[in-house]
């Protein structure tokens, strides 16, 4: 159905862009037509993290993917290539692939026995004397999308022909996606599978606001500072602290990111404490990095790859939008590559504890998440605040650097959100 270009309007206009007070409409998490908008807008537009080429590696390898409402498969054919195709049988429309992954050398579709190799060529049909001779199978394969980039091993795709590059989309956040890939020496990542997910009923905004939002951890996240106090490894003021250094960032294109000051010094940065700790890891940094270089990438920080990817410095986090109140969220832990084991087991450990299905973070956010679902119902002001720290941020390199605790990045993700809407 296509959305009227009217409805279309009035849904950018559920973002005030007030230089003073900005606010977004209530009904941006309520209500379905606007999801169904969404959809189109925005996942159908614009590009969209689908994996990471670590959970493809060897021909053979597939994971399938819902990219808004459309099944996707990512494929590594014997030709060693990446493809990413859709997932729907050429005959009559059967999902071809129902696995989450795994390893097979073509896709058969179940309802007529259609067989696809993995590169989406049409390479066998049941009963095939029931067709012409001349009907030509070259031109029933599976359909790729129509644009599929693989930068630096993340994999993204855009389901449509047109619109801003794959390069002018990554352009505004490039350097910090750099910066992160920079913790290995090689640096590369290698995503250790199968994923952890948890499912929320509320609006995937909730979680793309949340992954940035230095405001809320002192208060969310009490029980947390209390545990780690018990444990003797920082006190709750030490916590509250270190939450207030750093900046958050809103960047063009809707990205953002948190940021948390780098440093050298092995009792301010995880990285250098790493680097202290295992001579080996700090000799293959040194070659590859100069030290104004392991300032930057020292810094720790949540980055928000619009509009479905957090890069942590555990995970990635993969918002799938279900429903208007309904989102699934997968984290992809993932191993630094080239760095020593006991690096890599340390830092699953400490994502076990705070984000695992048992940890101190991630259920402490989805309550909240359901909560605002809830509250937003109420009628009376429907609007909500995004202005904190509006009157103090600054803007560098077309970034608006606020301070931790500030909106800069939910600013940056609506300013997004409204373009793309009021464009489709
Ligand atoms: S729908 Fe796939 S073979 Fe018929
Ligand atoms: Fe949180």
């Amino acid at each position: 159905m296509a959305v009227r270009e009217e409805t279309l309007r009035r849904y950018a206009e559920l973002v005030a862009d007030d230089p003073r007070e900005f606010r977004v409409h209530g009904s941006v998490y309520t209500d379905p037509d606007l999801f169904d908008a969404e959809l189109r807008a925005i996942f159908e537009r614009t590009w969209v993290y689908v994996g990471h080429e670590s959970e493809v590696p060897a021909p053979g390898d597939y994971k399938t993917v819902l990219v808004g409402t459309q099944p996707l498969i990512v494929t590594r054919h014997e030709d060693g290539r990446l493809y990413a195709l859709y997932n729907r049988c050429r005959h009559r429309g059967a999902v071809v692939c129902r696995q989450e992954r795994g390893h097979s050398n073509f896709f058969r579709c179940r309802y007529h026995n259609w067989v696809y190799a993995n590169n989406g060529d049409l390479i066998g049909m049941a009963q095939s004397t029931g067709y012409p001779d001349d009907f030509d199978r070259s031109r029933y394969g599976l359909t790729p999308v129509p644009r599929f980039e693989n930068y630096r091993g993340l994999l993204f795709v855009s389901l449509a022909p047109e619109g801003p590059s794959f390069a002018e989309h990554i352009a505004p956040v490039r350097r910090y996606i750099e910066y992160w890939l920079g913790r290995s020496p090689a640096e590369a990542v290698e995503v250790s599978l199968p994923p952890h997910r948890y499912e929320y009923p509320g609006n995937w905004k909730l979680q793309a606001e949340n992954g940035t939002d230095g405001y809320h951890g002192n208060y969310v996240h009490l029980s947390w500072q209390r545990v780690l106090a018990l444990a003797r490894e920082a006190t709750v003021e030490e916590s509250q602290h270190y939450r207030q250094s750093g900046s958050a960032r809103g960047l063009a294109g809707g990205h953002g990111l948190l940021e948390r000051p780098g440093s050298l010094n092995p009792n301010s940065s995880w990285t250098a404490r790493m680097m202290h700790r295992y001579p080996d890891y700090d000799a293959a940094m040194r070659r590859r990095f100069t030290d104004e270089e392991l300032m930057q990438i020292s810094a720790r920080r949540n980055i928000f790859v619009f509009p479905n990817l957090f890069l942590f410095e555990t995970h990635f986090r993969v918002i799938v939008p279900k429903a208007v109140d309904r989102t699934e969220v997968a984290l992809y832990v993932y191993a630094l590559k080239d760095v020593p084991e006991a690096i890599n087991q340390g830092r699953f450990r400490g994502h076990e504890r705070f984000f695992g299905p048992a940890g101190f973070g991630t259920p402490d956010d989805i309550e909240i998440f359901t909560e605002v679902q809830t509250g937003v119902r109420a009628r009376g002001q429907e609007w909500l605040l995004l202005n904190r720290g509006q009157h103090r941020e600054r803007v560098e390199d077309g970034e608006w650097v606020g301070h931790t605790t500030d909106e800069a990045p939910q600013r940056a993700l609506y300013r997004q959100w409204r373009r793309l809407m009021a464009d489709a």
